[in-house]
């Protein structure tokens, strides 16, 4: 399962808009009812303003009604991409359980879990929401 996960991050890396970088990377998120959302690192002349793919992908999951995630699979220009501080944050807001999964061979993938890329991960409890 997070081979055909990783799969899926490895073919849209294509997509990636990494004209400054020159490194792309590809994300695939998987919802725990089995769906699966994709999204790329969109850089930007004004190099804060770019995304990573991660981030992306929560994006597209969000954007359509997703509120639960099991796995994301990460496949970026190198031997493995593990996700930088900001993206560890952005997703434990959604996925404090989620499974983080990189490499790039599909076969000898390196999986951890967010909690332990991300020990005592901040998030507000909020009641109101
Ligand atoms: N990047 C990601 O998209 N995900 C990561 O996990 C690490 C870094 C992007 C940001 C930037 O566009 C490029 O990779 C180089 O840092």
């Amino acid at each position: 399962m997070y081979r055909e996960l990783f799969l899926q991050a490895q073919a849209v890396r294509e997509y990636a808009y990494a004209p400054y970088s020159h490194f792309r990377v590809g994300a695939a998120l998987l919802t725990k009812d089995g769906v699966m959302y994709t999204g790329v690192n969109i850089e930007n002349s004004s190099y804060p303003a770019g995304l990573c793919a991660e981030r992306a992908a929560f994006a597209s999951a969000i954007s359509q009604g997703e509120k639960e995630f099991s796995a994301i699979a990460i496949c970026g220009d190198a031997d493995v991409c593990w996700p930088c501080g900001m993206c560890r944050q952005f997703m434990y807001e959604f996925a404090p359980d989620l499974t983080v999964v990189t490499g790039s061979d599909p076969d000898h993938l390196e999986i951890m879990d967010l909690s332990e890329l991300l020990p005592n991960g901040f998030k507000l409890e909020r009641t109101d929401i």
